[in-house]
C-alpha cells in the first residue's frame, strides 16, 4: 500500500496541492513559504520552486539552519521558499545542548524549531547520539564507568526528544558509528557501551516517542569501499533484532572531482528499502575546484543525477543540502579541499547557481512524464498534454473526490466559525 502511494505520489501530489491550496484559501490566508500549487507548472520548471516539486514527488527537500540564520533575510528567505524541511545544523548537537552536565540549552535549537513551524517545514533532529569523539563533550569522553556513561546516553535522549516532543517527528538516533574511512565500528567512547549500545538507543528513543521517526545516519558509504557494505549488514541485523528503526539517511557529502555511479549509488539507495526502510540523502553537498573552468556545469550534473537516483527509488523520502548558499558552506572551514569549495545550490548572493536547475528540472522531471499538465501561461506556445495511465486517473480521480468532500466540509465548517453569533 506505501509503495502503490509512492508511485502514485506524483499524480497524487498535485491533486492533493491543488485541492489543499484551494480549501486553504478559503479557511486562511497562505502561510509565507507555504506550498501554492496554483503557480507551478511542472511543465514549466522555472514557475516552480523546489518544494513545490518536492512536494509534488511526495518527498521532503531540506536544508540545514542555524539559529542566526533564522534572522538573516536571504538564507531564511531562501531556505522557506525553497525547501520544506529544516535540520539544526549544530544546534542539536550534544556539545550545544549540553556542553557541560546538567547544564542544557535549546536555545538555538528551539530558534531554528520555531522558524520551521512558522513556515509550515519539518524539523529533521540531527541528532541524538554522535559516535565520533572528536564532536562528544569532554566531560562525556572523560566517562570511563560504562553505567555513568549508559545513564548520560538515556539522559541526553531523554531530555532532548521529551524537549522538542510535537515539534520534531523524525531523528537522527545515532550518527555515524562506522569508522570514518574504514567498514569497522568507529572509535567513539559509545561502542565502550558494547554491542547493543544502538539498538538500546533506538529502544529507548521509541519508547520516549513511539510516533516518532527513527533513523541511523551515516557518511562516506558512497565513496568509502566496502563502508556501504559494512551499513548494510549492521542495518541489517538491527532489523533481525526488531529494534525500532525507520530509515538510514545517507549524508552524500561528495568529493571533488569523483563522479557519482548514479547506477551503484541507485542500488545502494535500495539495498536499504528492500530492507523494508525508508532511505534519505541527509547532508548532500557537492564541493568543486575553485580553478576548474567547467565546475558549475559538472556540479549540475552531479546533483542533477543525485536528485533523479532519489526520485526513481521507491522509499526514498528526503533529499536534505548540507546548507543554502556557498557563503556559509562548512568544507571552507575544514582545511581539506582548495577553496572556496562552492559545494551548495546557490552563491554567495544567494543566486540559483546551475546545480539548482539541475535539481529543480530533476524533481519536474517525473511529474511530467507521469501526468496530464496544461500549461495555461501566456500563449508563446501550444499546451502540452502529456499522458496518464488509467489506474493513475482512478486513483487521482477518487482522491479529488473525497477531498473535494472534506474541502467542502471545511468550508462549511469555516463559514459556520466565521458567523457573527459564533
Ligand atoms: O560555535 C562556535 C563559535 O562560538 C566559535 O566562535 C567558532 C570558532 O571556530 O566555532 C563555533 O563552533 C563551530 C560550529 O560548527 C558552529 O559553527 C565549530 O568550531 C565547528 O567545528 C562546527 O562545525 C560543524 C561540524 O559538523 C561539527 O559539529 C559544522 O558546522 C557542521 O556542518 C558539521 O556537520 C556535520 C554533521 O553534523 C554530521 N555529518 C558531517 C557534517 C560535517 O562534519
Amino acid at each position: 500500500m506505501i509503495r502503490t502511494t509512492q508511485r502514485l505520489a506524483p499524480v497524487l501530489g498535485m491533486v492533493l496541492c491543488a485541492l489543499l491550496s484551494m480549501t486553504a484559501a478559503m479557511i486562511s490566508p497562505a502561510r509565507s513559504g507555504a506550498v501554492t500549487a496554483s503557480s507551478c507548472v511542472p511543465a514549466r520548471p522555472t514557475s516552480c520552486t523546489l518544494r513545490e516539486l518536492a512536494t509534488l514527488n511526495g518527498i521532503r527537500i531540506g536544508a540545514t539552519a542555524e539559529a542566526s540564520e533564522t534572522t538573516d533575510a536571504d538564507h531564511a528567505g531562501t531556505l522557506v521558499r525553497e525547501f520544506d524541511s529544516v535540520t539544526p545544523e549544530n544546534a542539536m548537537k550534544w556539545y550545544a545542548t549540553q556542553a557541560d552536565p546538567g547544564v542544557w540549552t535549546f536555545t538555538d535549537a528551539d530558534t531554528v524549531v520555531a522558524h520551521a513551524a512558522a513556515h509550515d517545514m519539518e524539523v529533521r533532529g540531527h541528532t541524538l547520539v554522535w559516535a565520533q569523539d572528536s564532536y562528544t563533550p569532554a566531560w562525556v569522553r572523560a566517562i570511563s564507568d560504562p553505567a555513568v556513561l549508559r545513564a548520560a546516553v538515556e539522559t541526553q535522549i531523554t531530555t532532548t526528544m521529551n524537549h522538542f516532543r510535537g515539534s520534531v517527528h523524525r531523528w537522527d538516533v545515532v550518527n555515524e558509528p562506522l569508522a570514518s574511512l574504514g567498514t569497522g565500528r568507529s572509535t567513539s567512547v559509545f561502542w565502550s557501551l558494547g554491542d547493543d549500545w544502538i539498538a538500546e538507543a533506538f529502544a529507548l528513543a521509541h519508547s520516549i516517542d513511539p510516533t516518532a521517526e527513527l533513523w541511523l545516519n551515516e557518511y562516506g558509504s558512497d565513496w568509502v569501499p566496502g563502508k556501504h557494505e559494512a551499513l548494510v549488514a549492521l542495518v541489517r541485523e538491527l532489523i533481525d533484532r526488531g529494534v525500532p528503526i525507520d530509515g538510514v539517511g545517507l549524508q552524500t557529502h561528495r568529493l571533488p572531482g569523483d563522479p557519482l555511479d548514479a547506477a551503484r549509488f541507485t542500488a545502494q539507495l535500495t539495498d536499504f528499502t528492500s530492507l523494508g526502510l525508508q532511505v534519505a540523502i541527509t547532508e548532500l553537498d557537492v564541493p568543486v575546484s575553485p580553478t576548474d573552468p567547467d565546475a558549475f556545469a559538472r556540479q549540475a550534473v552531479e546533483y542533477g543525477a543525485i536528485t533523479a537516483a532519489c526520485l526513481s527509488v521507491r522509499g526514498c523520502a528526503e533529499i536534505t543540502i548540507w546548507g543554502v548558499s556557498d557563503g556559509s558552506t562548512w568544507l571552507d572551514a575544514l582545511g581539506v579541499f582548495p577553496t572556496p569549495t562552492r559545494p551548495l545550490l546557490f552563491d554567495t548572493a544567494f543566486q540559483p547557481k546551475p546545480a539548482y536547475e539541475a535539481v529543480r528540472a530533476a524533481l519536474a522531471a517525473p511529474l511530467v512524464a507521469a501526468s496530464p499538465v496544461v500549461d495555461t501561461s501566456p500563449p508563446t506556445s501550444s499546451p502540452e498534454i502529456l499522458p496518464i495511465t488509467g489506474a493513475e486517473t482512478t486513483a487521482a480521480a477518487t482522491v479529488a473526490f473525497l477531498l473535494i468532500g472534506l474541502g467542502l466540509l471545511l468550508r462549511r465548517s469555516a463559514g459556520h466559525r466565521m458567523r457573527p453569533s459564533d
